[in-house]
């Protein structure tokens, strides 16, 4: 049986342009359908927009024009941004189409005759911003606590939807059906809401007050409640009753909204659905609200972050991973930028970039560039590296469904900090000055590349771009959309004697406004070909980690410090700081020191210090540093770092 999934977003109001908040939903949404994509289902994924009710004609009013010019400007908006996030939707409905306002007037015209449609009286306290009458128990000092303004008192003959009747079938529906809403906590909010007693649901205004709607087909002086309007758009897009799309996608349909809008899905939905007649949908998925400042985002604040702003500057993929990692689904988050940059050269730059190029040059040094063959059998510390990777597919696969994506993504980048270690640990560098131990760096080569490969494969749902990048350079060329788990990330799938390109940095960083750019001395990277042999392969970026932040022990080992003790020292022509020194660490090294104003050349010759022996070859003033000696810096100046007793040349320092 092929497996589907249908997921939705809200329809956004025309009234504001798309903020990081609308994006956040689509992006998740986006991310769920590529999962299943991923996974093998066929999938549905819609958005659209909500044009219609006295929100929209107040906006449209407020700039000066009439709500349909003013629905196709915004509506427009929203749908070209999509694209610009990258998102996979199927389709993009509007409520002001034919197709959709023949469903809403079909289905209220199928509620009316069964009786649930009722003409009625209604005084009672009315919120302009929510589009509802709402009950006192909602006012918070007197005042709606979504918009803080005070209702006005409002009497009208309307229709009325007999919600009420359907109470015991949803508390009910809800309790058998544990996963129905959820997270937990919105769930116990809706049985919390349904504990009282259910109010009928206004569904119509009357068209002298309000013609911008869909009329009643029963009653042309009146039109459609925007809710009862808007949320008809998961069917009507579908094509209900009888179209195929509807067969296919609405047994498995999935919402995603926010918790702003969880009372009309979570009540009103269901009860219309129930009423209708159709079956009601598969699961409620409620998340939380990004804030800004641990705020709410708000125009006249100028806190409102919009996200084709941020997505250029630091690019989409990073941008998307951001927001699946940092946000706890169902709870709120903060957003910063700060933080956005963080984790870019953190997670990005660093871990994953990192062991993709350090992956891809050893390949290009050891093997011409090619896929090498397994090599020797598998060792204990192969096997554990893929044993951690199948755990993190198994995390990732139970996660994802459950809307953990910040669990997901963690499980991917322990096993990408592992494969980083594994790289130490192995030493690639040091197998490949001995021919006799070729098969075993072919192992380590072969295990590394199909673990970048897998790792491309996870990653696709929330990085599109970066997957497609990474699995063309290892030579599977592939739309991310097309990628398959079962499929793609099978282990050893990848041919014997295929190309692989290094290409440029996958995540370049990006500087910190706190940190300040202060390398220990002006450096000028010295080239692949200049690089000696058995050098350790060097990281491509370092996270500097801003002041305050604490970094976990697997970042501290990945400094190699030695004990090294000094052979010879001369100054460097020209140069008042710059000291040419040769150490012996094990073997000997030449490092360039910054510490001519402090020490004469001849009282450092004899010294024991501690050096950074992993560090990027540079050259400074011309001259060629493996290494950097550590140094304490204070007013009086400063003083090299030594070992309190002798210590054999080469130990290690941690
Ligand atoms: N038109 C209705 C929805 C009708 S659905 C049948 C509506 N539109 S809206 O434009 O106000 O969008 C609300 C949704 O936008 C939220 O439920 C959420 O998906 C998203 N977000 C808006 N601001 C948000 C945050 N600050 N944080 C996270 N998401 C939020 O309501």
């Amino acid at each position: 049986m092929q497996k589907r999934f249908y997921v939705t977003t809200p329809i956004y109001y025309v009234n504001a342009e798309p903020h990081i908040g609308h994006a956040y939903t689509t992006i998740v949404a986006d991310v769920l359908n590529r999962f299943h994509r991923l996974m093998g289902y066929e999938t549905y994924f819609l958005t659209g927009t909500d044009e219609h009710g006295d929100k929209i004609v107040q906006a449209a009013e407020a700039a000066g024009t009439d709500p349909k010019s003013y629905a196709d400007r915004i509506s427009a908006l929203f749908r070209d941004t999509w694209p610009k996030l990258n998102i996979s939707h199927d389709d993009f409905i509007r409520t002001t189409e034919p197709r959709h306002i023949r469903v809403v007037q079909d289905i209220l015209q199928k509620v009316y005759a069964k009786g649930d449609i009722y003409f009625d009286t209604y005084r009672g306290r009315y919120c302009v911003g929510c589009e509802r009458f709402i009950t006192d128990r909602e006012l918070v000092d007197g005042k709606c606590p979504d918009h803080d303004t005070p209702p006005v008192e409002r009497e009208e003959a309307n229709y009325f939807f007999r919600m009420s009747a359907y109470q015991p079938w949803l508390i009910d529906h809800i309790e058998r059906n544990p996963d129905f809403i959820r997270p937990e906590r919105y769930k116990n909010e809706v049985l919390a809401f349904l504990r009282e007693p259910l109010e009928d649901l206004c569904i119509s205004r009357p068209r002298e007050r309000l013609d911008w709607g869909i009329p009643l087909p029963f009653d042309e002086r009146f039109v459609t409640y925007v809710w009862f309007d808007a949320l008809i758009n998961y069917v009507s897009a579908l094509g209900y009753p009888d179209g195929e799309l509807f067969e296919k996608f609405w047994p498995v349909a999935q919402h995603l909204i926010a918790k702003d809008i969880l009372k009309p899905h979570g009540i009103y939905w269901p009860t219309m659905l129930k009423a209708a007649g159709i079956e009601p949908y598969r699961h409620l998925n409620v998340h939380g609200y990004w804030k800004i400042n641990e705020g709410k985002m708000s125009k006249s604040r100028g806190t409102v972050v919009r996200p084709l702003d941020l997505a250029p500057q630091y690019g989409l993929d990073a941008f998307r991973y951001f927001l699946l990692r940092e946000m706890v689904f169902g709870l709120d988050a903060n957003f910063s930028e700060d933080a956005l940059v963080q984790r870019l050269n953190a997670d990005l730059a660093n871990d994953l970039g990192n062991l993709f190029s350090r992956t891809l040059a050893m390949t290009g040094r050891y093997f011409g560039g090619t896929v090498p063959p397994f090599g020797d059998p598998e060792e204990v510390e192969d096997a554990a590296l893929r044993s951690d990777l199948e755990r993190a597919v198994g995390i990732y696969r139970e996660e994802i469904p459950q809307l953990a994506f910040h669990k997901a993504l963690m499980a991917v980048w322990d096993v990408v900090n592992a494969a980083n270690r594994y790289i130490d640990h192995t030493a690639p560098w040091d197998l490949a000055k001995d021919t006799a131990r070729r098969g075993r760096l072919q192992r380590v080569i072969r295990t590394l590349l199909e673990l970048n490969k897998t790792v491309a494969v996870l990653i696709a749902p929330f990085m599109p771009q970066t997957a497609e990048k990474m699995l063309a350079r290892l030579g599977i060329e592939r739309k991310a959309l097309d990628v398959r788990l079962d499929r793609d990330a099978v282990w050893g799938s990848l041919t014997e004697g295929t190309a692989v390109e290094k290409g440029d940095a996958l995540f370049p960083r990006v500087g910190t406004k706190k940190e300040t750019p202060s390398a220990p001395m002006p450096v000028e990277v010295a080239s692949e070909a200049q690089k000696p042999a058995g050098v350790r392969e060097p990281s491509e970026t370092a996270a500097a980690p801003s002041q305050g932040e604490l970094i976990g022990i697997d970042v501290f080992q990945r400094l190699d410090l030695r004990v090294a003790v000094i052979q010879a020292a001369e100054r460097v022509p020209k140069s008042k700081k710059l000291v040419k020194l040769l150490v012996d660490m094990g073997e000997t090294r030449q490092v360039v020191a910054g510490i001519g104003e402090h020490y004469a050349p001849e009282d450092l010759v004899g010294k024991t210090v501690v050096l950074v022996a992993n560090l990027k070859p540079a050259r400074l003033m011309g001259v060629a540093s493996h290494g950097m000696i550590l140094a304490a810096h204070d007013a009086e100046g400063l003083r090299l770092i030594t070992t309190d007793a002798p210590a054999a040349p080469g130990s290690k320092v941690s």
